[in-house]
């Protein structure tokens, strides 16, 4: 009997445990063993694995986060740790590995790929950032858009009985993709995303503009990547993870603090953070990560390796992993302009 690994890398989202799910089913019907690895890559560089069947899986497909755990680790941090990830997987006689994550964690299955050892890697494309290559969408995306459009929707009543403006902060990295969808779908007054540098003369003028003809609140929207004209990117520390990505987080407190200062008006800042990261998955979530997994493990058993299953249109189809990770997806500026016409 075959046997796959399957493991789930970089920050969690919702709908993980459906493609988990739907690797199982696939693979069992097909005579395929699965072992599931533990916390990303961490568990092949530690050998830390458990077997997953019928009963692991069932009643997960509404639940959040990951069976397996997930770890941001990366083995090329460490060199020693590649070649504990080739010969975790050659020892535990594995003929393929399903890999769902971002861009990270393709990051690396890329380049095991390309270091030729033998290791046969299917991508999926995960990440409520929305910022992967070669997908229309990621999954997880969907549920991140709405918690904060429902988190904005409640913060307009308060803005509204309070005559207040609320600046509302909600991730997506370098990408606006969150700030832009949960903006446009709540009925945000400016959104901000670091596709577009902020001109805070514009944002008070805009604000300004709508107390004039009477609404005495507004809602802006900003993407915690989202940078000020002529300025630095906004962390709370200067730490980087093990892919050298900054923590990114606090633009929301400092463009509260400059709106209030130039139009007088009050102003509070929410930070969504990672409740944008937790609890169930949509049901787009869910069906769009079941038919990633299927098409994982339909890859994985036509020995098509070195591709990623993607969202095409409506279709899952298979892009080569390197397309997926060549660069970053961020917002189109057309749809931007789109979103500029409900400003103010
Ligand atoms: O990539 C997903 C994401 O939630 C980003 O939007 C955010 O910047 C980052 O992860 C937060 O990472 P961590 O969970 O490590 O704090």
């Amino acid at each position: 009997m075959e046997t796959i690994g399957v493991l789930t890398g970089g920050g969690d989202c919702p709908g993980l445990n459906a493609v988990i799910r739907a690797v199982v089913r696939k693979a069992l019907q097909n005579n395929v063993k699965v072992l599931g690895i533990k916390n990303g890559w961490k568990g092949l560089i530690d050998n830390d694995t458990i077997d997953l069947n019928m009963d692991s899986v069932s009643g997960i497909l509404p639940k959040g986060g990951t069976i397996l755990g997930t770890s941001r680790t990366n083995p090329y941090k460490n060199k020693p740790d590649v070649e504990k990830v080739i010969a975790t997987y050659k020892k535990l006689g594995l003929s393929a590995l399903i890999a769902i994550g971002g861009e990270d964690t393709l990051g690396v299955s890329n380049k095991l790929i390309k270091e030729n050892k033998g290791l046969n890697i299917v991508g999926c494309p995960k990440t409520i950032d929305n910022d992967l290559s070669g997908t229309d969408f990621t999954f997880g995306f969907d549920t991140a858009v709405n918690i904060a459009t429902e988190a904005i929707d409640r913060l307009h009543s308060t803005a509204e009985s309070h005559h207040r403006i609320m600046v509302v902060e909600v991730m997506g990295r370098h990408a606006g993709w969150i700030a832009l969808h949960s903006g446009i779908a709540s009925g945000a007054d400016d959104i901000l995303i670091p596709e577009v540098k902020i001109d805070l003369d514009e944002v008070c003028e805009i604000l300004k503009k709508r107390h004039a003809r009477g609404k005495g609140f507004s809602i802006v929207v900003v993407a915690e990547g989202a940078e000020f004209k002529a300025g630095q990117v906004v962390t709370k520390e200067e730490k980087l993870d093990s892919f050298g990505h900054v923590r990114l987080g606090g633009i929301g407190e400092i463009l509260a603090e400059e709106i209030e200062k130039r139009t007088k008006f009050e102003t509070r800042v929410t930070v969504l953070g990672h409740i944008q990261r937790g609890g169930t998955p949509t049901a787009f979530d869910r069906v769009i990560a079941t038919r990633f997994g299927i098409k994982a493990m339909e890859l994985v058993l036509a020995k098509k390796f070195g591709y990623m299953a993607s969202l095409q249109g409506t279709e899952v189809k298979e892009v080569p992993i390197e397309v997926a990770v060549g660069t970053l997806k961020t917002v189109d500026m057309k749809f931007y302009d789109l979103a500029k016409t409900f400003f103010g």
